[in-house]
């Protein structure tokens, strides 16, 4: 849980002051944040990104303070603003002149990656501020989110899909805000709300945070209304047990309450520990809140993509304020790693978080009638045996004509997020395979409303309708039709670029395997997924039933016709120093170059690593340039400008 991870984080840090020579170059404390997309451009912060301490108890604010005096004593006479902490993605909004002109994501906090039109897609940030009195030029940093109401949408869909739901709404912004694609971000609805102003170039009157907040809002920001002045850090602390009451009943995901020094001065005076953290603020977290509950049974859902997704029915229980009668339980081995059986009393966490998890079982409870938990070997829709792919954790059913697959298809593909059919739900659906009308997707474009007249709760006119619905589903481009087809790991963002690369239902329907794999974005096990599906009768029936509908509109193709690779074919080999071998391939399709797997006499560039065998040889008797990691980077580096700088 989040809460374990920031109690092991400061052991390892305190481990790390202690005992220097046991630091490790990956360690987390020398890192913040995520690993950056390659598709999307690095910008160098104007300043770093800083990050929060935490304190677990009020002694800890304490001792906060405490230390700030020892720096400074007029921090015994500060007063304090606490503000809610939100539990999104962090961004810095540039703006020049009073008008938005560049976003970016934290990254690790020196470096982070450009979002600016993923950002414009959030209608809570300004374009343009209001007023004319703001310094040329700043960066405001704040939090975007995702409010709970919608991530319980979004995962119920995943869930529905087949699909990992995500475990949190901080993963969800994150993930929402480095899509290739504008249209993804704005279908996540998110939000956002500032609490910093960074002035780079002017200034600004305000003298304390509390001003600054309320010029934020001056200007046109949203700021999260909690916030509170307080005269000295007795009341804060006095203040925070309500603070803490109110988490869970907000709108967001919140994990914790930041306590700041009011005074700017005093604020630009304790300055910042590590290039890290900032003295000045200390993030105030509670322990999760845990109930203790009898899992009654494990249920299997079948997905979409055929996947058996168990999940736990509870003793109803309740949980900071909301009552949780089922849980997922992700896939059979988490189960076994957990020791969950059926019968237990099992631990149930919900850390600031939607989805409340199986923490795990109290085996002091156990009374010998607990029985484990053993994964189906049919599927339980259809009774077909089920599959678990080797390196996967979840199994499936093959069956691609399971009826349960075949409703959550259909389900997916008629959602608002897919080809948003409406009136098509999933009552009607299962109306019209029971009716023996629709048996696949291809199949809603059959219906006439002659058709759906005959059945119960169809009039005249909701069967034009629905039928008017369905035709007009035709239109959406081939991104959407290929997205809502539903193929294991094709989520809209691989389904935009499959649709982006070939144009056509018909090109994609014969597209070869290599073309798939060379696509910039697309990793081996999504590409061999694609292939593996086109491959079959079924699906190349399916594609040719919905082109002769004419469903999908063509999408004009995009190639990467730049770049300091182009024209390069690649041959990787051994293991690179930093690099993975999908990271060095996204960088070298980026950069306008093919990879392929073996060195023929149309290689023309080996990137060799560690241990490289056979094809390094090969490549030497041919007489194929080698280069090393370094030199890749120069080569991506000098020649475009900085777009393949070397990972922090
Ligand atoms: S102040 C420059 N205030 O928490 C000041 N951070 O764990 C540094 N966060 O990266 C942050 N709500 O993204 C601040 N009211 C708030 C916040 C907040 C959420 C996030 C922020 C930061 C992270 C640190």
């Amino acid at each position: 849980s989040d809460a374990e991870w920031d109690l092991l984080f400061r052991e390892l840090r305190d481990l790390e002051t202690k005992f220097p020579a046991l630091i490790t170059p990956d360690s987390p404390t020398h890192r913040v944040g995520g690993t950056p997309a390659t598709a999307l451009t690095k910008h160098a912060h104007r300043r770093a990104m800083l990050s929060l301490s935490n304190a677990f108890s009020p002694e800890e604010v304490r001792e906060w303070e405490e230390r700030n005096a020892r720096l400074n004593p007029d921090t015994r006479l500060s007063s304090y603003t606490t503000e809610i902490k939100i539990d999104g993605a962090a961004v810095n909004l540039t703006y020049a002149e009073g008008r938005f002109v560049l976003g970016t994501t934290r990254g690790n906090g020196i470096q982070g990656e450009v979002i600016t039109t993923n950002l414009k897609t959030i209608p809570d940030i300004p374009l343009v501020l209001k007023g004319n009195d703001h310094p040329p030029l700043m960066e405001i940093r704040g939090e975007v989110y995702m409010p709970k109401e919608v991530f319980v949408l979004v995962n119920a869909e995943r869930i529905g899909a087949g699909e990992a739901p995500f475990a949190n709404p901080r993963n969800v912004s994150a993930g929402s805000l480095r899509q290739l694609d504008p249209s993804i971000t704005r279908s996540r609805r998110l939000r956002f709300f500032a609490f910093h102003i960074e002035v780079i170039n002017g200034t600004i009157p305000q003298s304390t945070q509390h001003e600054t907040l309320e010029l934020l809002e001056a200007w046109g920001f949203p700021v999260e209304p909690h916030h509170q002045q307080f005269e000295n850090l007795a009341l804060v602390l006095n203040a925070i047990p309500t603070v803490e009451t109110l988490l869970p009943t907000l709108p967001f995901a919140a994990d914790g309450v930041v306590i700041k020094v009011n005074s700017r001065a005093l604020q630009e005076d304790l300055g910042v520990v590590g290039g890290r953290e900032p003295r000045w603020a200390i993030a105030r977290k509670f322990a999760p809140e845990v109930a203790i509950t009898r899992l009654k049974a494990i249920q299997i859902n079948v997905g979409r993509t055929g996947s058996l997704n168990p999940y736990a029915i509870l003793d109803p229980v309740e949980i900071a304020g909301v009552t949780v009668s089922s849980a997922t339980l992700h896939n059979e081995e988490i189960i076994a790693q957990r020791d969950i059986r059926i019968g237990d009393w099992v631990e149930i966490i919900r850390a600031g978080e939607v989805i409340p998890q199986v923490l795990g079982p109290l085996r002091e409870r156990r009374d010998g009638t607990e029985q484990p938990f053993r994964m189906p070997s049919t599927c339980p829709a259809c009774g077909v045996p089920a599959e678990r792919p080797t390196d996967e954790v979840m199994v499936y059913c093959v069956n691609p004509a399971c009826p349960e697959r075949l409703f959550e298809g259909i389900v997916h593909f008629a959602s608002r997020e897919a080809m948003d059919i409406r009136g098509l739900g999933t009552e009607r659906i299962r109306q019209l395979m029971d009716a023996g009308l629709v048996k696949d997707v291809a199949d809603l474009y059959t219906l006439v409303p002659e058709d759906l007249i005959q059945l119960d709760r169809f009039a005249a006119q909701s069967a034009e309708q629905l039928v008017q619905a369905i035709t007009a589903s035709k239109e959406r481009p081939l991104s959407t039709v290929v997205f809502g087809l539903g193929i294991r790991h094709v989520g809209k963002q691989v389904a935009t670029l499959l649709a982006r690369r070939f144009g056509t239902m018909a090109a994609l329907r014969t597209a070869e395997p290599v073309a798939i794999e060379a696509i910039p974005g697309v990793g081996p096990t999504i590409a061999e997924t694609v292939v593996a599906w086109l491959g079959t009768d079924q699906s190349q029936a399916l594609l040719n039933r919905l082109a002769d509908a004419g469903v999908g509109k063509d999408e004009p193709t995009v190639e990467v016709r730049e770049g300091p690779l182009i024209g390069e074919t690649v041959v990787l080999t051994g293991t690179l120093p930093t690099l993975s071998r999908d990271d060095a391939r996204g960088r070298i399709e980026a950069a306008g170059g093919r990879v392929t797997g073996s060195i023929t006499r149309k290689t023309t560039l080996v990137l060799a690593g560690e241990d490289a065998g056979g094809k390094l040889e090969n490549a030497r008797k041919l007489g194929i340039p080698i280069i090393d990691e370094t030199e890749f980077f120069r080569r991506l580096h000098t020649l475009d400008g900085g777009a393949g700088e070397a990972p922090a």
